[in-house]
């Protein structure tokens, strides 16, 4: 898959700890990777995504010269960028912190790879939530305002900005650096259990046997399975690598701009899979706003990188309550690996059924 272009690569991933960055890691070190992961906390779960070829460090993205010093140390082939305070609610709590990691933390990592030499590319993740939500029902388009109200979605359309103002300033002059921008939906999976997200909310109600209180049942999300935005990391690495796509340009990774589904939908999807789950509806304001309608519109990842989603609604929960039911069968972190192997090398089989150009 990737044309085995990960194989014996460094790659450094910021925030390799985090939901994202664990699944990505394990899917690296499978293609034969050097994975090195920058994250300031070593979160749950690292032991069933880990092994002991990761190369780990500790360390705060706002630190400067800690990350600068790494970069130029490591000489990574790509970076991937996740490494952020990716919580809407935290950000009302800590808008300061917030924006301290995710643009000062971005325009740090930008910074830091000015000066390198060697060819690097380089993997920046934004968010849907970037553009300036204005409940649009044909989706969000690369470009379209980017303008985000909330603290995290206004640092991340400001990371966005960074980023693009490097590409076309710095970056410009130098042949060696290629990068691109994601702009992703919501994703879902097994691994998570970051607070006030609706699947780790699910397992952790579940686990205590307690009443899953759902806000907002009829907010409507682009909810994806992990893999699919990663397979589209991934494949933009490569791209890039093989100087087969336009530099320095933005993506976003989403299903299909009628595939969207609402909470209650999730949860009526999560009981098809056995699990019997007590849970309450309430229509009580959040205590933070967050948009009701947030829809992306992907046509440019599907037409200009043969870019795909691979899994039905349905699926997804599926692969998603597997990984949880696991944990609730009691499974040791090895069998847990297992799964989650198991669970790459399943959605990869699917892929290349449909005849993904990745999976060659
Ligand atoms: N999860 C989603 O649904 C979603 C949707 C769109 C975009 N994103 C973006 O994707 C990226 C990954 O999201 P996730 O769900 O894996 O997040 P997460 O919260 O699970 O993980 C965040 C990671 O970043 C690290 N981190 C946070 N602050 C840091 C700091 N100051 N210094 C160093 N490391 C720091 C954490 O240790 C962790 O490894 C984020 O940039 C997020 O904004 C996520």
């Amino acid at each position: 898959m990737f044309d085995k272009i990960y194989n014996n690569k460094k790659v450094l991933i910021t925030g390799h700890t985090g939901f994202k960055g664990k699944w990505l890691t394990l899917w690296l070190s499978i293609m034969g990777a050097q994975v090195y992961g920058y994250s300031n906390e070593k979160k749950y779960f690292s032991n069933i995504f880990f092994n002991k070829k990761i190369i780990n460090i500790n360390g705060d993205i706002s630190d400067f010269f800690k990350l600068k010093k790494l970069i130029k140390k490591v000489k990574p082939d790509f970076i991937f960028h996740f490494a952020a305070q990716a919580l809407v609610s935290e950000s009302y709590l800590s808008p300061h912190k917030t924006w301290i990691s995710n643009v000062m933390g971005t325009v740090n990592l930008l910074e830091s790879c000015k000066n390198i030499k060697k060819k690097l590319c380089l993997i920046l993740i934004t968010s849907d939530k970037a553009y300036r939500n204005i409940e649009k029902n044909s989706g969000y388009k690369e470009t379209d305002e980017l303008n985000g109200n909330d603290p995290y979605s206004a640092s991340k359309s400001s990371a966005d900005i960074a980023i693009q103002s490097y590409f076309k300033s710095i970056f410009n002059k130098k042949k060696n650096i290629k990068g691109a921008i994601t702009r992703a939906g919501n994703v879902i999976g097994g691994g998570d259990l970051s607070k006030d997200r609706i699947i780790p909310d699910f397992y952790k109600a579940y686990l205590n046997k307690q009443k899953l209180i759902i806000k907002n049942p009829s907010s409507t999300r682009p909810w994806q399975f992990v893999l699919e935005p990663l397979s589209g990391y991934l494949l933009l690495g490569k791209l890039l690598y093989q100087n087969k796509i336009n530099n320095y340009e933005a993506y976003n990774f989403g299903p299909k701009v009628n595939y969207n589904f609402r909470v209650v939908d999730l949860i009526k999807e999560i009981q098809n899979n056995n699990i019997t789950l007590k849970f309450k509806l309430t229509n009580k304001k959040n205590k933070f706003k967050e948009a009701k309608l947030l829809k992306l519109n992907s046509n440019k990842a599907r037409t200009k990188l043969k870019w795909n989603s691979v899994l039905t609604f349905k699926e997804t929960i599926k692969f998603t309550i597997e990984w949880y039911k696991g944990l609730i069968q009691g499974k040791n972190n090895k069998e847990m690996k297992k799964l989650s192997i198991f669970q790459i090398e399943e959605y990869y089989r699917k892929a290349k059924k449909l005849g993904l150009d990745w999976t060659k």
